[in-house]
């Protein structure tokens, strides 16, 4: 007998500051649920799409949640009807991982629904082909790799590795605030140079190896020198009214390094323990205040489980 099943996939923040495209890392809220349930013989449908869903379109084809959720249907050859019904908790357009929570919720929830024929690592090529559509086709596993896995994700482009999941201070906490602005990742990769120079590149892989390193050495001085990308932020500062100021306010408040979470407009700061990530996260909501813009913030330790079946 079918029954329903319930799948929580949490935010994630893309990219670490330097990490563009192949590091990122889970917290664990907010997050997005989607629920599995028996649906009409041989389809897929979206039955209905609640919370921070506004333009989400029900359609499978132009759904994250869909376009991930058929690639696993088809892999599989699998014909018994399913129906999803999706909450957003994640806003879209946010720079947390929307479409790649939705993704991987949907992937997890199928996969769970018809039994777990694929491990958890087998579901990540069908949640990327979700996330695919949400980021004008690039496939990029720094959204999705972190929320399938949880903890934090390098996801080189190179396919012959698989993501790698580092180990990391305990007492790392991220603040990331969100201020009321909504960016869309399409338009967030369009204003990026199509080629970057020697030295910049020199400048951001010495940047990569360097975090990698204090991630697994412990050494929150070298992860907080690290949190420097000279690759994307440059350009994508623009699109968020007062980042240097909010920045400025979150490394005075005591954050070991901030930078743009994912492709924007929220924000992140990496800092020592959850009393200076949250008083990080003041410290920048009043900074974004004085361009009269209101956010929301989320305080967490990296969330080292991922998505995770709740029902
Ligand atoms: N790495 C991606 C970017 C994350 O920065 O565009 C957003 O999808």
């Amino acid at each position: 007998m079918d029954t329903d099943v319930e799948v929580f996939a949490p935010a994630t923040v893309a990219n670490v500051g330097c990490g563009f495209d192949v590091l990122g890392f889970a917290i664990h809220r907010p997050g997005d649920l989607v629920v599995a349930r028996p649906g009409p013989e041989n389809q897929l449908t979206i039955e209905s799409i609640h919370g921070e869903s506004e333009g989400i379109p029900l359609e499978i084809e132009k759904n994250t949640a869909g376009v991930a959720a058929k690639a696993l249907l088809d892999h599989l050859g699998e014909r018994r009807g399913i129906s999803l019904e999706i909450t957003k908790g994640i806003p879209i357009g946010s720079g947390t991982g929307s479409s790649a929570a939705s993704a991987v919720a949907a992937v997890m929830a199928v996969n769970e629904f018809l039994g777990r024929p694929l491990s958890r690592l087998e579901l990540l090529p069908f949640a990327l082909e979700g996330e695919a559509i949400a980021s004008g086709g690039a496939k990029h596993a720094d959204n999705v790799g972190p929320c399938l896995l949880g903890g934090m994700v390098l996801c080189p482009t190179n396919a012959n590795i698989e993501p790698v999941q580092l180990s990391y201070p305990e007492t790392l906490h991220a603040a990331v605030v969100l201020p009321k602005l909504h960016i869309l990742t399409t338009k967030a990769r369009a204003i990026l140079p199509a080629q970057i120079d020697m030295k910049t590149a020199i400048t951001q892989w010495g940047n990569v190896g360097s975090l990698v390193a204090g991630l697994l050495q412990n050494d929150l001085t070298l992860i907080g020198h690290s949190l420097q990308d000279v690759v994307a932020e440059p350009y994508r500062a623009q699109l968020i009214p007062g980042f240097p100021d909010v920045r400025l306010a979150a490394l005075d408040a005591g954050a070991l390094g901030c930078g743009i979470s994912g492709a924007g407009p929220a924000i992140f700061a990496i800092c020592n323990g959850n009393q200076t990530a949250f008083e990080v996260a003041i410290s920048m909501q009043k900074s974004f205040a004085k361009n009269d813009l209101e956010s929301y913030r989320y305080i967490s330790p990296i969330n080292p489980l991922g998505a995770q079946r709740t029902r």
